[in-house]
């Protein structure tokens, strides 16, 4: 199969490819998605063939606005609405429970759906001219960095789906924030581009699933079913050194092997020169670093380092979604350094 690579002009085109049940890489703020029709389960089962993705890993549901939810979804809570007001469009994925209409094949059979509004205006125009709610996880083939540029995107599924539409770079660069909403309190799945400190904000009080901050263990049963599998794992090992980031430069220096990649910030780039090293970008912008992010490791599995050590941001603010996604990526091997 030829994959088309449709400019942001095409969007029509993309969108007739959707509703004949196609497969479409779509743009979205975070990462680019593989798409189909939603309610389409014989297309919805092919992004499993293609993505390589298990089976009972539960697919988002994407909605042009926040008008779709009581399509898909029954007993919505008052807090999806005041969540949906405040982040949507954008990076936030609610689950909900869903109604009939929805299939098992995107649910993985679950009683509840992940759904979100994302707010790229590409993308935001293939699903009002499509008009069916667009299943897609990130497009990434699983176990590697999700895309977030076409040109990934295409990395991993050219001659595998029917088109990429190309909205750009991802401005976020790391998936949505998923947050439980059929239990009390609502729980923090997945930290993303919308921050703890913000859904505290507007809903009080959210708990933080184990999964954010450690493999789960075979007994454990993590609530968002992705969050068991390794994702973004590298070629090489990684390993995250937190704490403060001098004190983390210097331990990387001192254990690193000379061939080893280094993912740094901006402000230590000089102390690892002569390295392969990528620049994460300056230390206090976490937005940068998300952005960033899977690209530095596409680029490392693109080498053959032998392994790789990376400094890491402070869990506060979008910090949490860019250590968490380090630290996955780490298979949670982490060192923790004090202040030297
Ligand atoms: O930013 C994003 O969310 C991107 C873009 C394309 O929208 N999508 C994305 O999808 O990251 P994916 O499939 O790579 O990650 C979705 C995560 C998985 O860990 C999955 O297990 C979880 O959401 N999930 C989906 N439906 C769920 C449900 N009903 N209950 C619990 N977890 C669910
Ligand atoms: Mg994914």
């Amino acid at each position: 199969m030829e994959t088309e690579l449709l400019d942001a002009m095409a969007v029509e085109r993309a969108a007739q490819l959707l509703r004949e049940g196609g497969l479409v890489g779509i743009p979205t703020e975070t990462v680019y998605g593989l798409g189909a029709d939603g309610l389409n389960p014989a297309a919805v089962k092919r992004i499993f063939q293609v993505k390589g993705r298990p089976q009972d890993n539960p697919l988002i549901l994407h909605i042009p606005s926040q008008d779709a939810l009581e399509q898909y979804c029954r007993e919505v809570p008052p807090r999806a609405y005041r969540l949906a007001e405040q982040f949507w469009p954008g990076p936030l994925t609610m689950i909900l429970r869903r109604k009939e209409l929805i299939s098992d094949v995107v649910t993985a059979g679950l009683d509840t759906v992940g759904i979100r509004c994302p707010a790229h205006p590409v993308c935001l125009e293939l699903l009002k001219r499509a008009g069916v709610p667009v299943a897609a996880p990130s497009g990434n083939t699983s176990g590697r960095p999700s895309p977030t540029t076409a040109r990934a995107m295409l990395e991993d599924m050219a001659g595998k789906i029917d088109a990429v539409l190309d909205g750009g770079p991802c401005g976020v660069g790391v998936e949505s924030t998923i947050i439980d909403l059929t239990v009390t309190p609502p729980r923090l799945l997945r930290p993303g581009g919308v921050t703890l400190e913000q859904l505290h904000a507007v809903i009080g009080d959210v708990a933080v699933d184990g999964a954010v901050s450690h493999i789960m263990e075979e007994w454990e049963q993590p609530r968002a079913p992705g969050m068991k599998y390794r994702h973004y794992a590298p070629k090489a090992p990684v390993t995250v050194v937190c704490g403060p980031a001098g004190s983390a430069a210097e331990y990387i220096l001192a254990h690193a092997a000379p061939r080893d990649g280094i993912l740094c910030f901006e402000e230590y780039a000089a102390f690892f020169s002569g390295r392969p090293f990528y620049s994460l970008g300056s230390e206090a912008d976490y937005s940068e670093q998300a952005r960033r992010l899977f690209e530095s490791l596409r680029y490392f599995d693109a080498t053959d380092v032998p392994a790789i050590w990376a400094q890491c941001p402070e869990a506060t603010g979008l910090g949490l979604a860019v250590s968490n996604r380090l630290q996955k990526a780490a298979g949670f091997h982490i060192i923790e350094v004090t202040a030297c």
